[in-house]
């Protein structure tokens, strides 16, 4: 109720700035602080700390020069770090849990998770995946059929790991998490999501 409360509140700060011309990123920016309590925890705060990215995409309204682009691109790609053995397919099923599951991380005081919870990557949320899930979102494209369509081989392989650990690599103010620069996802993690995307045996290709 307060997040809606809040995003009606930015909604309006918004609509009200543009027409009166000014910036608004300094008020809107209070605002949104001013919702988290300050006897919170915390590391709740470091939650809402923009990194160099966010902060250029939030000043570019997520539509940098292309400089800027190629920029922020070049420094996300250069964060992205591998498994020490330097396998990039893991197991597909053990991707396939991680790719349904949404929690992890929630903080709050209605419903926070416990520390150590599974965290999930939670990719149904935006993606179609294996045909069986029938609840999926559609912000992202669909990945149904990924390896069907673009084959197994190291490019395809690299680029979805890549992908999955920093999306901002590709596409500098993507929608996408990135799971991997945020230690959301562990990189064996990651390789058990890339296999539940190429391996033709998993459901996202079989069905
Ligand atoms: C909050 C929404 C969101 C979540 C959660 C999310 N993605 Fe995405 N993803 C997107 C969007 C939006 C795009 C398209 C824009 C882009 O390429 O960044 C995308 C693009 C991709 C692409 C590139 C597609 C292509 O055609 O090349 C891959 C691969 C991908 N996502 C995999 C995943 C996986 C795997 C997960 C779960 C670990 C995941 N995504 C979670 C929003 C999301």
């Amino acid at each position: 109720m307060k997040t809606h409360l809040l995003a009606a509140t930015l909604a309006l700060a918004t609509v009200s700035a543009h027409a009166a011309g000014n910036d608004i990123a300094t008020p809107a920016e209070q605002i949104f602080r001013s919702g988290f309590r300050s006897d919170n925890p915390k590391y709740w705060m470091t939650r809402v700390e923009q990194d160099e990215a966010m902060r250029l995409c939030s000043q570019y309204k997520d539509n940098p020069p292309a400089k800027v682009r190629q920029k922020i691109e070049l420094t996300q790609k250069a964060s992205i770090r591998y498994p020490v053995d330097g396998k990039l397919i893991g197991d597909w099923k053990e991707g396939e849990k991680l790719a349904a599951v949404g929690t992890g991380g929630h903080i709050g005081f209605i419903q926070p998770d416990p520390p150590g919870r599974l965290r999930g990557g939670n990719c149904y949320a935006c993606h179609q995946l294996a045909a069986k899930e029938v609840a999926y979102g559609t912000i992202g494209p669909s990945l149904r059929h990924f390896s069907k369509l673009r084959g197994t081989g190291d490019d395809v392989v690299q680029y979805a790991y890549d992908k999955i650990y920093n999306s901002n690599a590709f596409n500098a103010c993507t929608n996408m998490p990135r799971f991997g620069l945020h230690n959301w996802l562990t990189p064996e993690q990651i390789t058990h999501i890339v296999a539940f995307l190429v391996d033709p045996e998993s459901p996202v290709n079989k069905d």
